[in-house]
C-alpha cells in the first residue's frame, strides 16, 4: 500500500514552493523595513505554555493541540501558533531588560492544529507574523495593522478588508463577561455544547459561535461598546482615527472576539474576497495583549502582534492570478556524450558551479537530441556538449539555446567566456558574482524583481 501524507497536511512543491518563498520574502522585507528582527524558535514547547497563554477556553487548547509525552515523560506540544513561544523566548532571554523596548520580532514557519481539514484549513500550515513586545502605546497597534495591510497590498491584493474591534481593558471585559452571562444563561439549554463550555470558561467566546441557531440568539446579546471604560473607549477611538487618516480600509465588527484568550484592547482580522468569491476565512489576524508576558513569567509588559496564514494568502493570490511565478531557469546545461566524457563534464560542472553559475549535468547517457530537449525544459541559456572530439581538442562545444549559435571554447577558458556572455546578455539576471546577490530579496537595487520569479514585473 502506498504511504500517503498525513491527513490535513500538504506538500508545497515546485512552482507553489517558489510562490511561498516569494510571499515570505515580501513579508520579511517589509517587516525588516519596520525594524522587526527575525526570531527562530523551537517547533516543540512544553504544553503548559499554551494552556497558560492561548488559554483553556480556546478551541486550540481544548481540542486541537498535537500533544505527546516524550521519552522523559515531559508533556510536549507542537506549536499551534507562534505568539506564546515568542513571548517565552522574550522572557527566557530576559529581553525585557534591554534598554530598547519594545522588542520587535518577526517569524515564519510551520504550526500544527488538529482541525477538521477543509478549504483553507490544514493540520500543518505556515504562519508569518510579528510581535511588538514591551509597549502599551496604541500607535503600535496601528503599526501592526498598517504593516499587515501594506504586506497584502504589496502582494497585489487590492480588496483587503480589515475587521477591527476592541475588547477593552481587564475591568471592561470583566463587566462585559458578567453581562453576557446574565444574557445567555436563560438561552443556554438551546445552545450548542461548545457554547455551554464557553459559558463556563469564557462567555466572550460565545460571540464567535458559527452555529446558525446560536447566531440568532447572539444577535441580541449586549454589545461590548456599552461596557468599555472611558480609557478603553478613548484608546480605540485613537486607533480608528489614525487608521482612517492613514487610509486603511476597515470596518468595526463588534462580534469580533478572536479565538485565543490572551487578547485585550484592539483585535483585528484581515479578510479578502478573491475574484472567485471563495471564502478561505481570515488570511491574517492579531491583536493587543496586556498580561501575556506576565502570564509566561516576565514583568508586566504589554504587546501587540499579527500572524498571516501563508496557505490562505497563497490561495487568494492564486484565485486572483497573482501567482505567475516561474523558476529562474538554468545558466548552463552540461551534456557529456558517453561515460568517459562524464568525468570531464562533472569536473567542468563543479568549476562552473563554484564560480556561481547555475549549472546542471546530464548523466543519462542518452542521445544528444533528448538531452537538448531537457535543457530547454529547464530553460537553460547555454548547453555545453562534450564528446570524443571535444576531449581530444580540449575545447567544449557551446550552444546558445536562444540563438542556436555554436562556438568552440577551450576548457580552461569557459568561465571567462560565460562571464562575458552573461554580461552582454541583457536577459540574464543579476545574481552572479555580485557581492550583494539579491536572490533572496524581493527586489533588486533597481526595483526589479530578481531572478525573474515574478513574471512580467521586470519589463
Ligand atoms: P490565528 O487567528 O489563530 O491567530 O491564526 C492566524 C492566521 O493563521 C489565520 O488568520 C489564518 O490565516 C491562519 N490559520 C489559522 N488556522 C489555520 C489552518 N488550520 N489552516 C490554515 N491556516 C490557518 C494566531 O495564531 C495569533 N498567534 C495571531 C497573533 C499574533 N496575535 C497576536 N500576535
Amino acid at each position: 500500500m502506498d504511504i500517503q501524507n498525513v491527513k490535513g497536511t500538504h506538500d508545497v512543491i515546485l512552482d507553489e514552493a517558489n510562490a511561498y518563498e516569494y510571499i515570505e520574502n515580501v513579508m520579511k522585507a517589509i517587516a525588516e523595513s519596520y525594524a522587526f528582527k527575525q526570531f527562530r524558535i523551537p517547533v516543540i514547547e512544553n504544553s503548559n505554555l499554551f494552556q497558560r497563554s492561548v488559554g483553556e477556553s480556546s478551541d486550540i487548547v481544548r481540542k486541537e493541540m498535537y500533544t505527546f509525552k516524550d521519552k522523559g515523560e515531559r508533556l510536549i506540544t507542537l506549536r499551534p501558533e507562534f505568539t506564546a513561544g515568542i513571548i517565552r523566548s522574550f522572557v527566557n532571554n530576559k529581553l525585557y531588560a534591554t534598554k530598547d523596548l519594545p522588542v520587535k520580532a518577526y517569524y515564519v514557519g510551520p504550526v500544527f492544529r488538529y482541525e477538521r481539514p477543509q478549504l483553507g484549513r490544514y493540520r500543518q500550515f505556515n504562519q508569518f507574523g510579528i510581535e511588538t513586545i514591551g509597549t502599551d502605546n496604541f500607535y503600535h497597534d496601528v503599526e501592526a495593522i498598517v504593516l499587515g495591510y501594506s504586506i497584502l497590498k504589496s502582494l497585489g491584493l487590492e480588496n483587503v478588508k480589515v475587521k477591527i474591534n476592541t475588547l477593552g481593558d481587564l475591568e471592561s471585559r470583566k463587566n462585559y463577561k458578567e453581562a453576557l452571562k446574565t444574557f445567555f444563561e436563560p438561552h443556554l439549554n438551546n445552545m450548542c455544547s461548545d457554547c455551554k463550555q464557553r459559558f463556563a470558561l469564557n462567555p466572550l467566546r460565545i460571540l464567535d459561535c458559527k452555529v446558525e441557531d446560536d447566531k440568532k440568539i447572539i444577535a441580541d446579546a449586549p454589545k461590548m461598546t456599552n461596557y468599555l471604560s472611558s480609557e478603553s473607549k478613548n484608546r480605540f477611538n485613537k486607533v480608528i482615527t489614525l487608521l482612517k487618516e492613514i487610509g486603511v480600509d476597515f470596518e468595526i465588527d463588534d462580534t469580533l472576539v478572536r479565538g485565543l484568550d490572551y487578547y485585550s484592547q484592539t483585535v483585528f482580522e484581515f479578510h479578502y474576497s478573491s475574484s472567485k468569491g471563495v471564502d478561505y476565512g481570515a488570511i491574517g489576524a492579531g491583536g493587543h495583549y496586556d498580561s501575556l508576558v506576565k502570564e509566561i513569567g516576565g514583568p508586566q509588559l504589554e504587546g501587540v502582534g499579527l500572524s498571516f496564514g501563508i496557505e490562505r494568502v497563497y490561495s487568494v493570490m492564486a484565485d486572483d492570478g497573482l501567482t505567475g511565478f516561474e523558476s529562474a531557469g538554468l545558466d548552463i546545461y552540461v551534456m557529456p556524450i558517453g561515460e568517459a566524457e562524464q568525468e570531464i563534464g562533472f569536473y567542468l560542472t563543479s568549476n562552473l558551479r563554484q564560480y556561481g553559475f547555475s549549472c546542471e549535468i546530464d548523466l543519462s547517457n542518452s542521445k544528444i537530441g533528448s538531452m537538448l530537449k531537457k535543457a530547454n525544459r529547464l530553460q537553460a541559456h547555454f548547453a555545453i556538449i562534450i564528446g570524443e572530439e571535444e576531449i581530444d581538442s580540449k575545447k567544449a562545444t557551446i550552444k546558445n539555446l536562444k540563438t542556436q549559435e555554436q562556438v568552440k571554447i577551450d576548457f580552461d577558458d569557459l568561465i571567462n567566456y560565460f562571464d562575458k556572455a552573461f554580461q552582454l546578455n541583457d536577459d540574464h539576471h543579476e545574481c552572479h558574482h555580485d557581492d550583494e546577490c539579491c536572490c533572496h530579496k524581493e527586489k533588486d537595487v533597481d526595483g526589479h524583481h530578481c531572478c525573474k520569479h515574478h513574471k512580467g514585473e521586470n519589463e
